[in-house]
């Protein structure tokens, strides 16, 4: 029984049309998973920022990744890469976050404006002791998002900045005033501001952001908040404040008592470590049954962590105004074998396909408090949606699972019930599937389910309650194996392919998940 959804009158319920459809059709096992899908019930919209990305200055996500340069002979638009471009559009990405992560509080944003040859470098002491050459800056990562259709969350400098330097940064990207960092904005090729509609406060001030305690950032935070202004009402900033790592509910408490309405957003960070210790955390493809239960166990945490910090939230923050940002997610494995191991470049699964699919649609079904999620991160980088190659590009199992869900978007969210069949390895077990369910403006609904058991298919006995199914569609992504991945050899391995194992019964349908797959359905 998956103990995250309430599952109280559904045996009731279920025995209905479903069980007259049991009836007629000895194909559906009794052991049959149930889900119901309240179509009667939807009140919260899925902000599309839960499908949100996050690019850092590490590794190869920037430089190669995003941005060759304008004189490359990789194809470019002003010195960003047209492949990667080119598929972040077909992906949808709402928003994205920018320069870190830990870079952001070493980032001196007036070193990344003007002439580019003359920009002073620096050490990324954090990623690699590399030089940052400062050429991709604030108007070429502006560009950037102009050129995918993604909002910029940008993140400011607590931890080494100022709050000159920060006020300065807010003005010279937002004020279209005669004004001297507007001015200086203008003097550098853009006479317009840019929308700027996010705005961190500093990452992680709890580590490599400054090491604060909860008491001294909330003050910190307070201080540089004030200065962070609305120059102009209609491109007002939404702030967001460094929030918790894990299951640090301390921080979250103060924060809430502390900062309180004065934050738009409450960031959360968490990774999913395949072994739980960071020193050997695990191979991103080489790994048993084993390995992939224990991540996918961990990953299902984040239904926990979410819970508890949101009744935390709910306690000091009842009509949700301050949202949750979960601006940092994702997997984290050992370095590929013979790369830097400050690059963070790791290889992507079927594994990750699921992790993605199952947190999906855990923030889907938490839609009321959290309002944005930003997977780390978008190229080259942990769990990355994209790897590149020098002129080679390809697509991740994640990339599909962001693309095939990207239906969720602004969608209403329909409450789910879901009693699940059990996945067990050793003495542990989980819910074998997850779900979340969406109607969209056209008024068609949307299922996502995830079937984490490699071993055995999964039948689904669906009731729709306030719907119809009269004519079902879907698509579904998995693989011969579980470490199953894209390579430059072979980037197609996993990717999504029509979906027909469903049949139409009255009040909802049924349908046989694959075993290790994501599946998405179109109910009309
Ligand atoms: O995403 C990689 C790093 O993880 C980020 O820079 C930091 O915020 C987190 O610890």
């Amino acid at each position: 029984m998956n103990a995250n959804l309430p599952f109280a009158a559904i045996a009731a319920l279920i025995t209905f049309n479903l069980s007259n459809a049991r009836a007629e059709d000895p194909a559906v096992s009794p052991s049959a998973s149930k889900l119901v899908i309240r179509a009667d019930q939807g009140k919260i919209t899925i902000n599309k920022n839960i499908y949100g990305q996050f690019s850092e200055h590490l590794g190869r996500c920037i430089y190669g990744g995003i941005w060759v340069g304008e004189k490359s002979s990789i194809p470019n638009t002003r010195g960003v890469r047209n492949d990667v471009v080119a598929a972040l559009k077909r992906m949808k990405v709402p928003v994205l976050r920018w320069p870190g992560g830990c870079f952001a509080d070493e980032y001196h944003w007036k070193d990344g404006i003007g002439p580019r040859e003359q920009r002073p470098k620096m050490i990324n002491t954090h990623w690699g002791g590399v030089t940052e050459d400062n050429s991709f800056g604030t108007h070429e990562f502006m560009d950037f998002c102009e050129q995918i259709g993604a909002d910029p969350y940008v993140c400011g400098n607590v931890g080494s900045g100022s709050v000159q330097e920060m006020m300065e940064w807010v003005e010279y990207m937002t004020s279209d005033a005669d004004s001297p960092m507007a001015n200086l904005r203008r003097k550098n090729g853009r006479d317009k501001p840019w929308r700027l509609p996010w705005f961190g406060v500093g990452n992680e001030s709890w580590g490599c952001g400054g090491n604060m305690t909860p008491e001294y950032y909330a003050d910190q935070y307070r201080r540089y908040n004030t200065f962070v202004k609305n120059y102009d009402r209609s491109n007002a900033v939404q702030r967001i404040a460094c929030g918790a790592n894990n299951n640090d509910t301390n921080w979250t408490s103060v924060l809430m008592k502390n900062v309180g309405r004065r934050m738009n957003g409450l960031s959360l960070h968490y990774y999913t470590v395949p072994t739980g210790n960071w020193q050997r955390k695990g191979s991103a493809t080489q790994f048993a049954e084993a390995d992939w239960f224990n991540t996918l166990r961990r990953g299902l945490e984040m239904e926990n962590l979410v819970s508890r910090h949101a009744a935390i939230m709910d306690q000091a923050d009842p009509q949700q105004r301050v949202g949750m940002m979960v601006d940092e997610w994702g997997t984290w494995y050992d370095v590929e074998p013979g790369t830097n191991p400050g690059f963070l470049y790791q290889q992507n699964t079927l594994r990750d396909a699921l992790i993605a699919g199952c947190t999906l649609n855990i923030f889907n079904n938490h839609a009321d408090r959290v309002k944005m999620a930003n997977i780390a991160q978008m190229v080259n980088v942990l769990q990355a949606m994209i790897l590149t190659d020098h002129e080679k590009m390809l697509l991740t199992p994640t990339y599909h699972v962001f693309e095939m869900f990207a239906v969720h978007q602004d969608a209403t969210l329909l409450p789910t019930d879901l009693e699940s069949v059990d996945y067990t390895s050793g003495s542990n077990k989980i819910p074998a599937l997850n779900a979340s369910a969406s109607r969209d403006k056209a008024g068609k609904i949307h299922v996502t389910l995830c079937n984490l058991n490699p071993n055995a298919p999964a039948e689904v006995v669906c009731e729709i309650p306030g719907g119809k199914a009269q004519k079902l569609s879907g698509r579904v992504l998995t693989a011969a194996a579980i470490n199953s991945l894209n390579s430059f050899h072979k980037p197609d391995t996993v990717k999504p392919a029509a979906f027909s194992a469903f049949k139409t019964v009255e009040g909802g349908f049924t349908t046989t998940l694959p075993a290790k797959s994501v599946v998405v359905l179109e109910v009309e």
